[in-house]
This record gives C-alpha cells, sequence and structure tokens, in this order.
C-alpha cells in the first residue's frame, strides 16, 4: 500500500509578455468598440507574445520564478507537467522542451490537454503523485500563446483572449509548510465539444490547404452557451466547497478569469461578495491554462492568501470540462 502524506505549494511563478493590446487597438482590427468588451467582459487589455517566443519560452519564465520561490534548483526536479492547448507543436510534449531550457536533468515531463481546466487538472496529477510518495518535487505550468490560434478578423473570440504563463512546485507540505492540497475535482460533459474548439490540426479534420482556407486553425466559439456552463459549474464548485468546510474557513477564491460578469453573475448567484474573488482579467483577458497559475501569483504577492485559510480555484471550460483545487495556505 503506498504512502499517503499532506502535499503543498513550495514556490509559485508567473510571467506575462510585455506587449499589450488594447480594447481601442481592437477596435481598429475589427467591428467592436472598448465599451462593449468592457461591458460584456471586464477585459480592458490583453498581454501578445513576442514573435521570437514559443509557449515553452513563456513557461520556463514563471518556471524559474516557482523554482525560485520555493528555494530550489531545477536539477532537483523529478517532473514536469504542462497544461496548455497551444504548445510548441503538437509533439513532442511542450513539457520536454521546458525542462531542457531549465536544465532539468532528472525529470521526466509530460502535457496535460484540458483547455482552461489544464493547470486545476495537472495541479491534481502532480498532488496526488507526491501525496502517494512517488515523487518529492513536481513542477506544473500552465502556459498559453492563444494569440497564434486567434482568428482575429473573428470579434466573438479575438477580444476575449490573451497570453501569458504560471507555475507551481509541489513538495510534500513537511517540506514546504504552505498551501496544503485537501482536494479537487476533474468533471466533464461529453458531446460538447463543438461549443469552444480548435477543428483542425487533428485526426478528425488533418491540417490541409483547405482546413487553413475556411480558417478551421482557429479557435472557434459559441460564447453565450459557454456562459451559462460556466455560471452554473463555478456556483456549483463553490456551492460545495462552503458546505463542506464552513464560510468561515474560505479565504480566497481564484477561479479560471473567463469573463468578469461569468465571475460576477456566479457569486451573486451563490449569495457571496465579490471581496472573495481574486480578479486580473482586466489586466490580461482570459489566458486558458495559465489565467489560474497567473491569479495564484499575483494574489499571493497581493497579500491575498491568507494563513490558514482556503484558496479555491475553480476553472471551467473546452469539453466541456470542468474542476477545483482546494488549498489551506
Ligand atoms: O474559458 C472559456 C472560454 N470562453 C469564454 O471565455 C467565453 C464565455 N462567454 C462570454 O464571455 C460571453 O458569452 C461573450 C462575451 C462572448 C458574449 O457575451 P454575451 O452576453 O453572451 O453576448 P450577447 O448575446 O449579449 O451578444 C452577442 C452579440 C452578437 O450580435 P447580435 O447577433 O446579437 O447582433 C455578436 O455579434 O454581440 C456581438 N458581438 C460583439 N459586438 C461587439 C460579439 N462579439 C463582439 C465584439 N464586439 N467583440
Amino acid at each position: 500500500m503506498a504512502e499517503v502524506r499532506p502535499v503543498g505549494i513550495a514556490g509559485l511563478g508567473r510571467y506575462v509578455p510585455d506587449r499589450i493590446l488594447t480594447n481601442q487597438d481592437l477596435e481598429k482590427i475589427v467591428d467592436t468598440s472598448d465599451e462593449w468588451i468592457v461591458q460584456r467582459t471586464g477585459i480592458r487589455e490583453r498581454r501578445i507574445a513576442a514573435d521570437d517566443q514559443v509557449t515553452s519560452s513563456l513557461a520556463v519564465l514563471a518556471a524559474q520564478q516557482a523554482l525560485e520561490h520555493a528555494g530550489i534548483t531545477a536539477e532537483e526536479l523529478q517532473l514536469i507537467i504542462c497544461a496548455t492547448v497551444t504548445g510548441d507543436q503538437p509533439f513532442p510534449a511542450t513539457a520536454c522542451r521546458i525542462g531542457c531550457d531549465l536544465g532539468a536533468k532528472n525529470a521526466g515531463g509530460f502535457d496535460v490537454s484540458a483547455a482552461c481546466v489544464g493547470f486545476v487538472h495537472a495541479s491534481q496529477v502532480a498532488t496526488n503523485l507526491v501525496a502517494s510518495g512517488a515523487y518529492d518535487r513536481v513542477l506544473v505550468c500552465g502556459a498559453e500563446i492563444l494569440s497564434r490560434i486567434l482568428d482575429y478578423e473573428d470579434r466573438n473570440t479575438c477580444v476575449l483572449f490573451g497570453d501569458g504563463s504560471g507555475a507551481a512546485v509541489f513538495t510534500p507540505h513537511d517540506d514546504c509548510q504552505q498551501g496544503e492540497y485537501l482536494g479537487g475535482s476533474m468533471s466533464m460533459e461529453g458531446g460538447a465539444e463543438g461549443i469552444l474548439s480548435q477543428p483542425a490540426g487533428g485526426s478528425r479534420h488533418p491540417a490541409s490547404a483547405d482546413s487553413v482556407a475556411q480558417r478551421l486553425h482557429f479557435m472557434k466559439m459559441g460564447g453565450t452557451r459557454v456562459f451559462r456552463f460556466a455560471v452554473r459549474v463555478f456556483a456549483k464548485l463553490v456551492r460545495d466547497v462552503i458546505d463542506q468546510y464552513g464560510i468561515d474557513q474560505l479565504g480566497c477564491i481564484i477561479p479560471h478569469q473567463v469573463n468578469q460578469r461569468i465571475i460576477e453573475t456566479a457569486m451573486e448567484q451563490i449569495g457571496l461578495s465579490m471581496d472573495y474573488v481574486f480578479c486580473n482579467i482586466h489586466r490580461y483577458g482570459n489566458t486558458s491554462a495559465a489565467s489560474v497559475p497567473i491569479a495564484l501569483r499575483e494574489a499571493y504577492e497581493a497579500g491575498r492568501l491568507e494563513k490558514g485559510k482556503l484558496v479555491v480555484m475553480p476553472a471551467f471550460g473546452a469539453g466541456m470540462s470542468w474542476g477545483h483545487t482546494i488549498f489551506r495556505w
């Protein structure tokens, strides 16, 4: 029988590219307005990767900050998991490039493809591997360059998303004494894959001149259905945590940064103040798998992770998939 031991977050990191794309910039590209974007989403600007950056380059910068925070070297890492839907290339795994560029000579690595839920799912894989005693030091990255799969002729999608990366190092809780993992969930509703997807480039629709001509290599989304789904599952996940632990235990909710209005509508349904929520969507838009770890590091820097209180991270997205993690800081 494998050992089961408490797991903690030893270090956090985040990186966003320097280039800023504002709503005013987008007004010049598609038929949209700053007013529409702010009212419907809360987003004011987003970051765009430089031409010479790839997803692993963003992840490495976040990972270096997380390793420094954890006080461990890249050589001490045993495993790297990268959550992304915009990896450097379909294969090999982006985690392999991250490991190579970090100098993580003793680590294995693989990617997790779960879109906006990617970091939350990958964190659960990591925590359970550490809890079992199989691994002691696991790096999880959430990194995306969504601007490379956005259609800047499609106002339904291009205004919503941005680029960035976040990272966390998981170790036995005894070694770091912070961010104890308490549990989480991983769920999906099959049959809804078409609502939010990159239609071409896989076995269903291999990349071809035709797929490019039809713009099927770009992200497609039925936003209103995603909106309703996200409000429903966000509210359920947070209610379940409150039922289990009690409202007095709740410190901070760090949701997938999907849309300010989705977050506010769900919080209203739960009957909880927005004061519990950490949001940075106005600055970065939706960065898919990177959104939760970027917000987590920024919440840490802002002093929002209260000692002894719960940090809850609900996420939802393509699939339709959803899940959450709960840590006691
Ligand atoms: O991580 C998961 C990823 N998914 C998401 O983040 C998306 C979640 N969904 C949403 O954020 C919202 O559904 C949207 C922001 C995408 C749309 O808000 P909405 O309240 O659901 O939209 P709506 O039905 O009130 O408005 C849709 C209208 C359409 O026009 P018509 O057909 O009603 O004339 C769109 O063409 O808004 C139009 N529209 C825009 N107008 C100006 C769509 N995008 C834009 C735009 N600028 N960028």
